[in-house]
Protein backbone atom coordinates (compact mmCIF):
# COMPACT_ATOMS: atom_id res chain seq x y z
CA UNK A 1 0.00 0.00 0.00
CA UNK A 2 2.03 3.17 -1.13
CA UNK A 3 0.43 6.81 -0.94
CA UNK A 4 1.88 9.43 -3.67
CA UNK A 5 4.45 11.75 -2.35
CA UNK A 6 2.04 14.73 -3.01
CA UNK A 7 -0.64 13.32 -0.29
CA UNK A 8 2.27 12.59 1.92
CA UNK A 9 3.22 16.41 1.61
CA UNK A 10 -0.33 17.63 1.71
CA UNK A 11 -1.01 15.63 5.15
CA UNK A 12 2.11 17.08 6.34
CA UNK A 13 1.57 20.59 5.57
CA UNK A 14 -1.82 20.67 6.85
CA UNK A 15 -0.70 19.33 10.04
CA UNK A 16 1.10 21.07 12.90
CA UNK A 17 3.63 18.95 14.58
CA UNK A 18 3.19 21.18 17.62
CA UNK A 19 -0.41 20.04 18.36
CA UNK A 20 0.36 16.39 17.25
CA UNK A 21 3.21 15.68 19.39
CA UNK A 22 1.43 17.92 22.10
CA UNK A 23 -1.06 14.94 22.07
CA UNK A 24 1.84 12.80 23.63
CA UNK A 25 4.45 15.86 25.52
CA UNK A 26 3.65 18.82 27.26
CA UNK A 27 5.52 21.38 25.67
CA UNK A 28 6.42 24.91 26.85
CA UNK A 29 6.95 27.61 24.45
CA UNK A 30 10.87 28.95 24.82
CA UNK A 31 12.14 30.97 22.15
CA UNK A 32 11.22 30.07 18.14
CA UNK A 33 10.37 26.32 19.65
CA UNK A 34 8.57 24.53 22.33
CA UNK A 35 10.67 22.11 24.74
CA UNK A 36 9.39 19.64 26.89
CA UNK A 37 10.88 16.25 28.21
CA UNK A 38 11.62 13.30 25.70
CA UNK A 39 9.83 10.86 25.35
CA UNK A 40 12.55 8.74 23.90
CA UNK A 41 14.44 8.34 27.05
CA UNK A 42 14.63 9.56 30.65
CA UNK A 43 15.45 12.94 31.36
CA UNK A 44 14.44 15.54 34.01
CA UNK A 45 15.09 18.38 32.44
CA UNK A 46 13.68 19.56 29.00
CA UNK A 47 15.58 18.78 25.57
CA UNK A 48 13.42 17.44 23.21
CA UNK A 49 12.03 20.44 21.10
CA UNK A 50 9.89 20.61 18.63
CA UNK A 51 9.56 23.72 16.29
CA UNK A 52 7.36 24.69 14.23
CA UNK A 53 8.56 26.51 11.32
CA UNK A 54 10.76 23.67 10.45
CA UNK A 55 7.71 20.98 11.36
CA UNK A 56 10.48 18.73 13.08
CA UNK A 57 11.29 17.86 16.74
CA UNK A 58 15.01 16.82 17.56
CA UNK A 59 16.33 15.93 20.77
CA UNK A 60 19.22 17.23 22.05
CA UNK A 61 19.84 14.91 24.74
CA UNK A 62 19.82 11.55 22.58
CA UNK A 63 19.95 12.88 19.13
CA UNK A 64 15.98 11.52 18.44
CA UNK A 65 14.42 13.46 15.67
CA UNK A 66 12.17 13.76 12.52
CA UNK A 67 8.74 15.15 11.10
CA UNK A 68 5.48 14.37 12.18
CA UNK A 69 5.27 10.78 10.27
CA UNK A 70 8.72 10.16 11.97
CA UNK A 71 7.45 10.79 15.93
CA UNK A 72 4.26 8.82 15.66
CA UNK A 73 6.03 5.91 13.97
CA UNK A 74 8.83 5.98 16.71
CA UNK A 75 5.55 6.56 19.57
CA UNK A 76 2.75 4.65 18.15
CA UNK A 77 4.76 2.20 16.62
CA UNK A 78 2.72 2.43 13.88
CA UNK A 79 4.26 2.13 10.06
CA UNK A 80 4.26 4.69 7.69
CA UNK A 81 1.30 3.84 5.78
CA UNK A 82 -0.30 3.77 9.08
CA UNK A 83 1.09 7.07 10.03
CA UNK A 84 -0.12 8.93 7.07
CA UNK A 85 -3.72 7.62 7.88
CA UNK A 86 -3.30 8.91 11.15
CA UNK A 87 -2.71 12.03 10.34
CA UNK A 88 -4.79 12.07 7.86
CA UNK A 89 -7.87 11.77 9.83
CA UNK A 90 -6.75 14.19 12.16
CA UNK A 91 -6.58 16.86 9.47
CA UNK A 92 -9.39 16.26 7.89
CA UNK A 93 -7.52 15.33 4.98
CA UNK A 94 -9.49 12.71 2.57
CA UNK A 95 -6.93 9.81 1.51
CA UNK A 96 -7.19 8.44 -1.79
CA UNK A 97 -8.44 4.61 -1.59
CA UNK A 98 -5.29 3.17 -2.73
CA UNK A 99 -5.33 0.18 -5.21
CA UNK A 100 -4.65 -2.89 -2.72
CA UNK A 101 -4.24 -5.81 -4.43
CA UNK A 102 -6.89 -8.05 -2.99
CA UNK A 103 -4.60 -10.89 -1.22
CA UNK A 104 -3.45 -7.65 0.58
CA UNK A 105 -7.00 -6.37 1.50
CA UNK A 106 -7.98 -10.01 2.72
CA UNK A 107 -4.94 -10.33 4.61
CA UNK A 108 -5.57 -7.06 6.63
CA UNK A 109 -9.00 -7.46 7.03
CA UNK A 110 -8.22 -11.01 8.05
CA UNK A 111 -6.03 -9.27 10.55
CA UNK A 112 -8.32 -6.77 12.01
CA UNK A 113 -11.33 -9.64 12.58
CA UNK A 114 -8.84 -11.47 14.68
CA UNK A 115 -8.15 -8.78 16.84
CA UNK A 116 -12.10 -8.00 17.34
CA UNK A 117 -11.86 -11.41 18.25
CA UNK A 118 -9.28 -11.12 20.97
CA UNK A 119 -11.19 -8.19 21.60
CA UNK A 120 -14.85 -9.50 22.64
CA UNK A 121 -13.42 -12.53 24.08
CA UNK A 122 -11.10 -10.12 26.87
CA UNK A 123 -14.36 -8.26 27.29
CA UNK A 124 -16.31 -11.36 27.85
CA UNK A 125 -13.59 -13.07 30.15
CA UNK A 126 -13.15 -9.58 31.56
CA UNK A 127 -17.51 -9.94 32.68
CA UNK A 128 -17.41 -13.49 33.93
CA UNK A 129 -14.63 -12.25 36.54
CA UNK A 130 -17.59 -10.00 38.05
CA UNK A 131 -20.54 -12.67 37.43
CA UNK A 132 -21.77 -15.06 40.20
CA UNK A 133 -19.18 -17.75 38.64
CA UNK A 134 -16.30 -15.68 39.07
CA UNK A 135 -16.54 -15.85 42.61
CA UNK A 136 -13.53 -18.19 43.53
CA UNK A 137 -11.34 -16.39 40.91
CA UNK A 138 -12.23 -13.09 42.47
CA UNK A 139 -11.01 -14.81 45.91
CA UNK A 140 -8.06 -16.28 44.13
CA UNK A 141 -6.85 -13.22 42.87
CA UNK A 142 -7.44 -11.58 46.10
CA UNK A 143 -5.44 -14.42 47.60
CA UNK A 144 -2.26 -12.85 45.59
CA UNK A 145 -3.57 -9.76 46.64
CA UNK A 146 -4.58 -8.06 44.03
CA UNK A 147 -6.40 -4.85 44.32
CA UNK A 148 -9.57 -4.28 42.05
CA UNK A 149 -7.97 -1.50 40.42
CA UNK A 150 -5.08 -3.79 39.68
CA UNK A 151 -7.25 -6.30 38.24
CA UNK A 152 -9.07 -3.41 35.92
CA UNK A 153 -6.40 -2.00 34.57
CA UNK A 154 -4.68 -5.30 33.29
CA UNK A 155 -8.07 -6.19 32.22
CA UNK A 156 -8.03 -9.59 34.30
CA UNK A 157 -10.87 -12.03 33.91
CA UNK A 158 -12.50 -15.85 33.91
CA UNK A 159 -13.31 -18.24 32.23
CA UNK A 160 -15.83 -20.27 33.25
CA UNK A 161 -15.87 -23.67 34.10
CA UNK A 162 -18.37 -25.13 31.00
CA UNK A 163 -15.56 -24.33 28.09
CA UNK A 164 -18.26 -23.55 25.42
CA UNK A 165 -19.23 -19.69 26.83
CA UNK A 166 -17.00 -18.03 24.83
CA UNK A 167 -17.59 -20.31 21.99
CA UNK A 168 -21.27 -19.30 22.05
CA UNK A 169 -20.37 -15.26 22.76
CA UNK A 170 -18.93 -15.32 19.36
CA UNK A 171 -20.89 -17.47 17.29
CA UNK A 172 -23.96 -14.70 18.72
CA UNK A 173 -21.64 -12.52 17.37
CA UNK A 174 -21.82 -13.74 14.05
CA UNK A 175 -17.95 -14.96 13.50
CA UNK A 176 -17.34 -17.95 11.28
CA UNK A 177 -16.11 -21.26 12.60
CA UNK A 178 -12.96 -20.55 10.39
CA UNK A 179 -11.85 -17.06 12.06
CA UNK A 180 -12.46 -18.36 15.05
CA UNK A 181 -10.55 -21.43 14.49
CA UNK A 182 -7.62 -19.18 13.37
CA UNK A 183 -7.98 -16.74 16.14
CA UNK A 184 -6.07 -19.50 18.76
CA UNK A 185 -8.65 -19.93 21.19
CA UNK A 186 -10.34 -23.04 20.57
CA UNK A 187 -10.05 -26.71 20.08
CA UNK A 188 -11.76 -29.07 17.42
CA UNK A 189 -12.89 -32.13 18.59
CA UNK A 190 -14.26 -34.58 16.43
CA UNK A 191 -16.69 -35.61 18.65
CA UNK A 192 -17.62 -32.33 20.56
CA UNK A 193 -16.65 -30.48 17.81
CA UNK A 194 -15.33 -26.47 18.43
CA UNK A 195 -14.92 -25.80 22.63
CA UNK A 196 -13.12 -23.03 24.40
CA UNK A 197 -9.31 -23.64 24.91
CA UNK A 198 -9.25 -22.04 28.48
CA UNK A 199 -11.94 -23.05 31.06
CA UNK A 200 -12.19 -22.44 34.93
CA UNK A 201 -8.96 -20.13 34.39
CA UNK A 202 -8.12 -17.12 35.13
CA UNK A 203 -7.36 -14.87 32.14
CA UNK A 204 -4.06 -12.39 31.39
CA UNK A 205 -5.07 -10.76 28.54
CA UNK A 206 -1.71 -10.07 26.42
CA UNK A 207 -1.38 -6.96 24.66
CA UNK A 208 1.01 -5.55 22.02
CA UNK A 209 2.62 -2.22 22.24
CA UNK A 210 -0.50 0.28 20.84
CA UNK A 211 -2.74 -1.65 23.70
CA UNK A 212 -4.35 -3.95 21.09
CA UNK A 213 -5.40 -7.40 22.63
CA UNK A 214 -3.46 -10.02 20.71
CA UNK A 215 -3.89 -13.42 23.11
CA UNK A 216 -4.11 -14.60 26.57
CA UNK A 217 -2.36 -16.84 29.65
CA UNK A 218 -5.08 -18.64 31.87
CA UNK A 219 -3.89 -20.07 34.87
CA UNK A 220 -5.55 -22.67 37.19
CA UNK A 221 -6.65 -21.44 40.62
CA UNK A 222 -4.41 -23.87 42.46
CA UNK A 223 -2.11 -27.26 41.97
CA UNK A 224 -3.59 -28.18 38.37
CA UNK A 225 -1.38 -28.64 35.15
CA UNK A 226 -0.20 -27.08 32.99
CA UNK A 227 -0.04 -24.14 35.64
CA UNK A 228 -0.41 -21.58 33.14
CA UNK A 229 -2.19 -22.18 29.41
CA UNK A 230 -1.29 -19.80 26.33
CA UNK A 231 -2.98 -19.09 23.12
CA UNK A 232 -0.80 -20.42 20.31
CA UNK A 233 0.71 -17.72 17.75
CA UNK A 234 -1.58 -16.51 15.13
CA UNK A 235 -1.80 -14.15 12.41
CA UNK A 236 -1.81 -11.37 15.43
CA UNK A 237 0.38 -13.06 18.03
CA UNK A 238 4.12 -13.07 17.56
CA UNK A 239 5.54 -14.18 20.75
CA UNK A 240 9.43 -13.10 20.15
CA UNK A 241 8.03 -9.73 19.18
CA UNK A 242 5.74 -8.97 22.05
CA UNK A 243 6.45 -8.41 25.70
CA UNK A 244 3.69 -9.11 28.76
CA UNK A 245 3.02 -5.08 30.06
CA UNK A 246 4.82 -3.30 27.20
CA UNK A 247 2.30 -1.15 26.18
CA UNK A 248 2.08 -0.08 29.64
CA UNK A 249 5.56 0.13 30.57
CA UNK A 250 6.80 1.94 27.51
CA UNK A 251 5.59 5.36 29.25
CA UNK A 252 6.42 4.35 32.70
CA UNK A 253 9.03 7.35 32.66
CA UNK A 254 11.46 5.16 34.49
CA UNK A 255 14.85 5.05 33.25
CA UNK A 256 15.33 1.60 32.37
CA UNK A 257 12.99 -1.49 31.88
CA UNK A 258 12.79 -4.91 33.59
CA UNK A 259 12.41 -7.74 32.42
CA UNK A 260 11.14 -10.94 34.01
CA UNK A 261 9.49 -14.61 33.34
CA UNK A 262 6.09 -14.38 34.28
CA UNK A 263 2.56 -12.71 34.44
CA UNK A 264 1.82 -12.52 37.82
CA UNK A 265 5.66 -10.81 38.06
CA UNK A 266 4.90 -7.92 35.96
CA UNK A 267 1.35 -7.51 37.34
CA UNK A 268 2.72 -7.05 41.00
CA UNK A 269 6.11 -5.03 40.02
CA UNK A 270 3.11 -2.67 38.61
CA UNK A 271 1.22 -2.57 41.57
CA UNK A 272 4.37 -2.03 43.59
CA UNK A 273 4.75 1.01 41.31
CA UNK A 274 7.73 -0.61 39.61
CA UNK A 275 5.39 0.19 36.04
CA UNK A 276 8.29 -0.60 34.01
CA UNK A 277 8.41 -4.33 34.31
CA UNK A 278 7.49 -6.87 31.39
CA UNK A 279 7.63 -10.18 30.78
CA UNK A 280 8.74 -12.84 27.72
CA UNK A 281 5.79 -14.76 27.04
CA UNK A 282 7.01 -18.08 28.35
CA UNK A 283 9.50 -17.90 25.76
CA UNK A 284 13.04 -16.94 26.02
CA UNK A 285 14.28 -13.31 24.86
CA UNK A 286 14.48 -13.47 21.08
CA UNK A 287 16.37 -10.46 19.12
CA UNK A 288 13.07 -9.20 18.28
CA UNK A 289 12.48 -8.56 22.20
CA UNK A 290 15.95 -6.51 21.87
CA UNK A 291 14.86 -4.35 19.24
CA UNK A 292 11.43 -3.54 20.62
CA UNK A 293 12.82 -2.64 24.15
CA UNK A 294 15.86 -0.65 22.21
CA UNK A 295 12.96 1.98 20.94
CA UNK A 296 11.96 2.52 24.58
CA UNK A 297 14.83 2.15 26.85
CA UNK A 298 18.43 2.12 26.82
CA UNK A 299 18.93 0.06 29.82
CA UNK A 300 17.48 -3.64 30.47
CA UNK A 301 17.08 -4.87 34.05
CA UNK A 302 16.97 -8.90 34.26
CA UNK A 303 15.23 -10.69 36.52
CA UNK A 304 15.37 -14.26 36.49
CA UNK A 305 14.71 -17.00 39.00
CA UNK A 306 17.68 -17.56 41.12
CA UNK A 307 17.76 -21.47 39.97
CA UNK A 308 19.97 -22.72 37.09
CA UNK A 309 17.31 -22.49 34.58
CA UNK A 310 17.30 -19.03 35.59
CA UNK A 311 20.59 -18.24 34.92
CA UNK A 312 20.79 -20.17 32.01
CA UNK A 313 18.11 -18.06 30.68
CA UNK A 314 19.69 -14.45 31.44
CA UNK A 315 22.98 -15.63 30.36
CA UNK A 316 21.30 -16.13 26.96
CA UNK A 317 19.70 -13.35 26.85
CA UNK A 318 22.51 -11.11 27.39
CA UNK A 319 24.40 -11.20 24.41
CA UNK A 320 21.11 -10.69 21.96
CA UNK A 321 20.57 -7.17 24.53
CA UNK A 322 23.89 -5.82 24.04
CA UNK A 323 24.04 -6.53 20.51
CA UNK A 324 20.60 -4.58 20.04
CA UNK A 325 22.68 -1.58 21.65
CA UNK A 326 21.07 -1.87 25.24
CA UNK A 327 23.07 -2.02 28.64
CA UNK A 328 21.74 -4.52 30.59
CA UNK A 329 22.18 -5.42 34.57
CA UNK A 330 20.85 -8.29 36.36
CA UNK A 331 19.05 -7.99 39.26
CA UNK A 332 19.31 -10.59 42.56
CA UNK A 333 16.59 -11.17 44.44
CA UNK A 334 18.06 -14.23 46.30
CA UNK A 335 16.76 -16.00 48.88
CA UNK A 336 13.26 -14.83 47.02
CA UNK A 337 12.30 -16.87 43.90
CA UNK A 338 10.56 -14.24 42.12
CA UNK A 339 9.63 -10.62 42.19
CA UNK A 340 5.92 -11.17 43.42
CA UNK A 341 7.22 -13.35 46.34
CA UNK A 342 9.97 -10.70 46.77
CA UNK A 343 8.01 -7.92 47.12
CA UNK A 344 5.17 -9.94 49.20
CA UNK A 345 7.84 -10.37 51.80
CA UNK A 346 10.23 -7.47 51.69
CA UNK A 347 8.17 -4.77 50.37
CA UNK A 348 8.88 -1.97 47.50
CA UNK A 349 11.71 0.00 49.33
CA UNK A 350 14.06 -3.19 49.73
CA UNK A 351 13.01 -4.08 45.74
CA UNK A 352 14.22 -1.19 44.80
CA UNK A 353 17.48 -1.23 46.60
CA UNK A 354 17.62 -4.57 44.82
CA UNK A 355 17.37 -2.66 41.49
CA UNK A 356 19.91 -0.03 42.60
CA UNK A 357 22.10 -2.62 43.12
CA UNK A 358 22.12 -4.88 39.85
CA UNK A 359 25.27 -6.10 38.38
CA UNK A 360 27.25 -5.29 35.12
CA UNK A 361 26.04 -7.53 32.93
CA UNK A 362 29.67 -8.33 32.11
CA UNK A 363 30.45 -8.99 35.81
CA UNK A 364 27.33 -11.72 36.17
CA UNK A 365 28.80 -13.40 33.15
CA UNK A 366 32.24 -13.60 34.39
CA UNK A 367 30.82 -14.27 37.72
CA UNK A 368 28.88 -17.87 36.01
CA UNK A 369 31.79 -18.48 34.38
CA UNK A 370 34.21 -18.68 37.24
CA UNK A 371 31.09 -21.09 38.24
CA UNK A 372 32.15 -23.82 35.52
CA UNK A 373 36.17 -23.57 36.91
CA UNK A 374 38.30 -25.31 39.86
CA UNK A 375 39.82 -21.90 41.14
CA UNK A 376 41.96 -23.66 43.94
CA UNK A 377 43.07 -25.73 40.78
CA UNK A 378 46.50 -24.10 38.57
CA UNK A 379 45.13 -25.35 35.36
CA UNK A 380 41.68 -24.45 36.25
CA UNK A 381 42.45 -20.94 37.55
CA UNK A 382 44.56 -20.42 34.51
CA UNK A 383 41.37 -21.86 32.11
CA UNK A 384 39.66 -19.22 33.80
CA UNK A 385 41.69 -16.12 33.88
CA UNK A 386 42.19 -17.43 29.96
CA UNK A 387 38.91 -17.14 29.57
CA UNK A 388 38.02 -13.69 30.98
CA UNK A 389 40.64 -12.26 28.58
CA UNK A 390 38.67 -13.65 25.58
CA UNK A 391 35.66 -12.00 26.64
CA UNK A 392 37.14 -8.92 27.27
CA UNK A 393 38.82 -8.45 24.08
CA UNK A 394 35.03 -8.27 22.91
CA UNK A 395 35.05 -4.98 23.96
CA UNK A 396 36.15 -2.32 21.02
CA UNK A 397 36.60 0.74 22.81
CA UNK A 398 40.10 1.11 24.65
CA UNK A 399 38.83 2.59 27.29
CA UNK A 400 35.80 0.90 27.88
CA UNK A 401 37.74 -2.47 27.56
CA UNK A 402 40.45 -0.76 30.37
CA UNK A 403 37.49 -0.19 32.98
CA UNK A 404 36.43 -3.79 32.80
CA UNK A 405 40.20 -5.17 32.84
CA UNK A 406 40.55 -2.99 35.87
CA UNK A 407 37.32 -4.28 37.12
CA UNK A 408 37.73 -8.09 36.96
CA UNK A 409 41.39 -7.40 37.90
CA UNK A 410 39.86 -6.06 41.29
CA UNK A 411 37.14 -8.52 41.96
CA UNK A 412 39.50 -11.41 41.47
CA UNK A 413 42.30 -9.64 42.84
CA UNK A 414 44.62 -10.49 40.06
CA UNK A 415 47.48 -7.85 39.19
CA UNK A 416 45.88 -5.97 36.99
CA UNK A 417 49.41 -5.36 34.17
CA UNK A 418 48.98 -9.27 34.15
CA UNK A 419 45.90 -9.25 33.05
CA UNK A 420 45.98 -6.28 30.57
CA UNK A 421 49.23 -8.35 28.98
CA UNK A 422 47.18 -11.35 28.86
CA UNK A 423 44.44 -9.94 26.70
CA UNK A 424 47.10 -8.09 24.60
CA UNK A 425 48.57 -11.49 23.62
CA UNK A 426 45.64 -12.72 23.18
CA UNK A 427 44.58 -10.01 20.88
CA UNK A 428 48.15 -10.60 18.65
CA UNK A 429 47.54 -14.17 18.37
CA UNK A 430 43.81 -13.50 16.89
CA UNK A 431 42.44 -15.99 19.16
CA UNK A 432 39.85 -13.41 19.78
CA UNK A 433 36.10 -13.25 19.24
CA UNK A 434 35.95 -13.35 15.31
CA UNK A 435 35.25 -9.95 14.58
CA UNK A 436 37.15 -8.31 17.50
CA UNK A 437 39.32 -5.69 16.16
CA UNK A 438 42.90 -5.83 17.25
CA UNK A 439 43.95 -3.84 20.27
CA UNK A 440 45.18 -0.49 19.19
CA UNK A 441 46.89 1.89 20.89
CA UNK A 442 45.68 5.39 20.55
CA UNK A 443 49.08 6.73 19.66
CA UNK A 444 49.75 10.44 19.00
CA UNK A 445 49.14 10.50 15.40
CA UNK A 446 45.85 8.85 15.13
CA UNK A 447 44.84 10.71 17.83
CA UNK A 448 45.53 13.64 15.91
CA UNK A 449 44.06 12.77 12.67
CA UNK A 450 40.42 12.24 14.16
CA UNK A 451 40.41 15.49 15.70
CA UNK A 452 41.64 16.68 12.55
CA UNK A 453 38.62 14.87 10.90
CA UNK A 454 36.20 16.17 13.36
CA UNK A 455 36.83 19.55 13.10
CA UNK A 456 36.55 19.38 9.04
CA UNK A 457 32.99 18.00 10.15
CA UNK A 458 32.33 20.36 12.53
CA UNK A 459 32.75 23.60 10.51
CA UNK A 460 30.77 22.11 7.83
CA UNK A 461 28.20 21.24 10.23
CA UNK A 462 28.42 24.60 11.71
CA UNK A 463 28.23 26.39 8.15
CA UNK A 464 24.87 24.26 7.61
CA UNK A 465 23.77 25.22 10.21
CA UNK A 466 23.77 28.68 10.11
CA UNK A 467 22.30 28.70 6.15
CA UNK A 468 19.44 27.02 7.79
CA UNK A 469 19.36 29.37 10.78
CA UNK A 470 19.71 32.34 8.66
CA UNK A 471 18.76 32.10 5.45
CA UNK A 472 19.61 35.56 4.49
CA UNK A 473 22.91 34.17 4.60
CA UNK A 474 22.82 32.09 1.73
CA UNK A 475 23.43 34.41 -1.34
CA UNK A 476 26.86 35.32 0.13
CA UNK A 477 27.76 31.90 0.67
CA UNK A 478 26.91 30.59 -2.38
CA UNK A 479 28.69 32.95 -4.37
CA UNK A 480 32.38 31.22 -2.32
CA UNK A 481 31.01 27.93 -1.52
CA UNK A 482 29.48 24.55 -3.56
CA UNK A 483 27.79 21.42 -2.09
CA UNK A 484 30.88 19.99 -3.51
CA UNK A 485 33.16 21.66 -1.25
CA UNK A 486 31.59 20.13 1.72
CA UNK A 487 34.05 16.76 1.84
CA UNK A 488 31.74 15.16 4.26
CA UNK A 489 29.23 12.91 2.62
CA UNK A 490 26.15 13.47 4.38
CA UNK A 491 26.93 16.94 4.66
CA UNK A 492 27.43 17.00 0.96
CA UNK A 493 24.43 15.31 0.31
CA UNK A 494 22.15 18.05 2.52
CA UNK A 495 24.33 21.20 1.33
CA UNK A 496 23.63 20.15 -2.38
CA UNK A 497 19.50 19.65 -1.30
CA UNK A 498 19.45 23.24 0.41
CA UNK A 499 20.95 24.57 -2.46
CA UNK A 500 18.79 23.29 -4.88
CA UNK A 501 15.91 24.20 -2.92
CA UNK A 502 16.89 27.90 -2.29
CA UNK A 503 18.03 28.08 -5.82
CA UNK A 504 14.92 27.10 -7.20
CA UNK A 505 12.45 27.80 -4.67
CA UNK A 506 14.04 31.13 -2.96
CA UNK A 507 13.10 29.31 0.75
CA UNK A 508 14.37 26.27 2.60
CA UNK A 509 12.17 23.46 4.11
CA UNK A 510 14.54 21.21 6.17
CA UNK A 511 12.09 18.76 6.75
CA UNK A 512 11.96 18.18 2.83
CA UNK A 513 15.90 17.39 3.23
CA UNK A 514 15.73 15.45 5.88
CA UNK A 515 13.89 13.61 4.30
CA UNK A 516 15.85 12.36 1.47
CA UNK A 517 18.23 10.41 3.91
CA UNK A 518 17.27 6.44 5.01
CA UNK A 519 19.83 5.77 6.90
CA UNK A 520 19.32 5.78 10.34
CA UNK A 521 22.77 7.13 11.59
CA UNK A 522 22.54 9.74 9.08
CA UNK A 523 19.23 10.52 9.88
CA UNK A 524 20.12 11.94 13.21
CA UNK A 525 23.27 13.58 11.99
CA UNK A 526 20.86 15.56 9.43
CA UNK A 527 18.55 16.76 12.57
CA UNK A 528 20.92 17.83 14.27
CA UNK A 529 22.23 20.09 11.84
CA UNK A 530 18.86 21.12 10.59
CA UNK A 531 17.39 21.92 14.10
CA UNK A 532 20.34 23.69 15.20
CA UNK A 533 22.29 21.89 17.80
CA UNK A 534 25.29 24.08 18.30
CA UNK A 535 24.21 26.54 20.85
CA UNK A 536 27.33 28.26 21.57
CA UNK A 537 29.13 27.98 18.42
CA UNK A 538 25.50 29.44 16.74
CA UNK A 539 24.88 32.65 18.92
CA UNK A 540 28.43 33.43 18.48
CA UNK A 541 27.84 33.68 14.73
CA UNK A 542 29.68 36.66 14.25
CA UNK A 543 31.02 37.97 11.00
CA UNK A 544 34.72 36.38 11.45
CA UNK A 545 33.12 33.09 12.69
CA UNK A 546 31.17 32.86 9.60
CA UNK A 547 34.15 33.70 7.36
CA UNK A 548 36.67 31.24 9.15
CA UNK A 549 34.66 28.81 8.48
CA UNK A 550 34.25 29.63 5.20
CA UNK A 551 37.82 29.44 4.54
CA UNK A 552 38.39 26.25 6.44
CA UNK A 553 35.71 24.76 4.66
CA UNK A 554 37.12 25.26 0.99
CA UNK A 555 40.44 24.87 2.36
CA UNK A 556 39.41 21.11 3.45
CA UNK A 557 37.76 20.72 -0.04
CA UNK A 558 41.03 21.92 -1.72
CA UNK A 559 42.89 19.20 0.32
CA UNK A 560 40.19 16.33 -0.16
CA UNK A 561 39.89 17.25 -3.95
CA UNK A 562 44.19 17.41 -4.16
CA UNK A 563 44.61 13.96 -2.49
CA UNK A 564 41.82 12.05 -4.94
CA UNK A 565 44.12 13.89 -8.10
CA UNK A 566 44.68 11.27 -10.42
CA UNK A 567 48.73 11.32 -11.71
CA UNK A 568 48.08 13.15 -14.98
CA UNK A 569 45.25 15.17 -14.69
CA UNK A 570 46.65 18.02 -15.87
CA UNK A 571 43.17 19.31 -16.36
CA UNK A 572 42.31 18.56 -12.75
CA UNK A 573 45.38 19.70 -11.36
CA UNK A 574 45.17 23.09 -13.25
CA UNK A 575 42.28 23.67 -11.13
CA UNK A 576 42.90 22.45 -7.92
CA UNK A 577 45.84 25.21 -8.39
CA UNK A 578 43.51 28.06 -9.76
CA UNK A 579 41.08 27.54 -6.97
CA UNK A 580 44.33 27.53 -4.61
CA UNK A 581 45.80 30.96 -5.88
CA UNK A 582 41.86 31.71 -5.05
CA UNK A 583 41.50 30.71 -1.88
CA UNK A 584 45.08 32.46 -1.06
CA UNK A 585 43.67 35.39 -2.38
CA UNK A 586 41.04 35.87 -0.22
CA UNK A 587 42.18 34.92 2.94
CA UNK A 588 45.32 37.68 2.27
CA UNK A 589 42.43 40.37 1.83
CA UNK A 590 39.65 38.69 4.19
CA UNK A 591 38.24 42.24 4.10
CA UNK A 592 36.73 41.89 0.87
CA UNK A 593 34.86 38.82 2.14
CA UNK A 594 31.46 40.87 2.91
CA UNK A 595 30.10 38.40 4.23
CA UNK A 596 27.94 39.16 7.58
CA UNK A 597 24.07 38.18 9.44
CA UNK A 598 23.15 41.31 8.81
P1 LIG B 1 6.59 -19.68 36.87
O1 LIG B 1 6.34 -21.12 37.01
O2 LIG B 1 7.80 -19.06 37.47
O3 LIG B 1 5.30 -19.03 37.41
O4 LIG B 1 6.54 -19.33 35.34
P2 LIG B 1 5.02 -17.65 38.11
O5 LIG B 1 5.12 -16.55 37.11
O6 LIG B 1 5.80 -17.50 39.34
O7 LIG B 1 3.50 -17.84 38.39
P3 LIG B 1 2.75 -17.86 39.76
O8 LIG B 1 3.36 -16.77 40.59
O9 LIG B 1 2.93 -19.21 40.33
O10 LIG B 1 1.36 -17.58 39.35
C1 LIG B 1 6.97 -18.11 34.77
C2 LIG B 1 6.27 -17.84 33.47
O11 LIG B 1 6.46 -18.91 32.57
C3 LIG B 1 5.33 -19.14 31.79
C4 LIG B 1 4.34 -18.06 32.19
O12 LIG B 1 4.52 -16.94 31.33
C5 LIG B 1 4.76 -17.74 33.59
O13 LIG B 1 4.32 -16.47 34.01
N1 LIG B 1 4.71 -20.46 32.06
C6 LIG B 1 4.93 -21.11 33.22
C7 LIG B 1 3.91 -21.01 31.11
O14 LIG B 1 3.70 -20.42 30.05
N2 LIG B 1 3.33 -22.22 31.36
C8 LIG B 1 3.51 -22.89 32.51
O15 LIG B 1 2.92 -23.97 32.68
C9 LIG B 1 4.34 -22.32 33.46
MN1 LIG C 1 5.41 -16.43 41.09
Amino acid sequence: MRYTEDIIEEVRARSDIVDVISQYVKLQKKGSSYFGLCPFHNEKSPSFSVNRDKQMYYCFGCGAGGDAYAFLMEYENYSFPEAVQHLAQQAGVELPVVEESREDRARRDHKSMLLGIQKQAAGYYHYQLKQDCGAQARAYLDSRRLTAETIHQFGLGYAEKTGAGLYRYLKGKGYSDELLRDSGLFQVDERRGMYDKFWNRVIFPITDVQNRVIGFGGRVMGDGKPKYLNSPETKIFDKGRNLYGLSRARSSRRRNIIICEGYMDVISMHQAGFTNAVASLGTALTTGHASLLKRYTEEVLLIYDSDEAGVKAALRGIPLLRAAGLHARVVNLSPHKDPDEFIKNEGPEKFQERLDGAQNSFMFQIQMLEREHDLSDPQGKTDFYRAVAQRLLEFTQDLERDNYIEAVARQYSIAKEQLHKMVNSLALTGAGVPKSPKIRTTSETSRKKAEGESARERAQKLMLAWMVEQPQIFGQISAYLKPEDFTTPTYRKAASLLYEQQEREGTFTPVRVWDQFEDEEERKKVASVLNGDLPAELHRGEGKALTDTLLRILEDSLQEQRKNLKPGDIKGLQENMDKEIGLKKLKMDRGQLHISFE
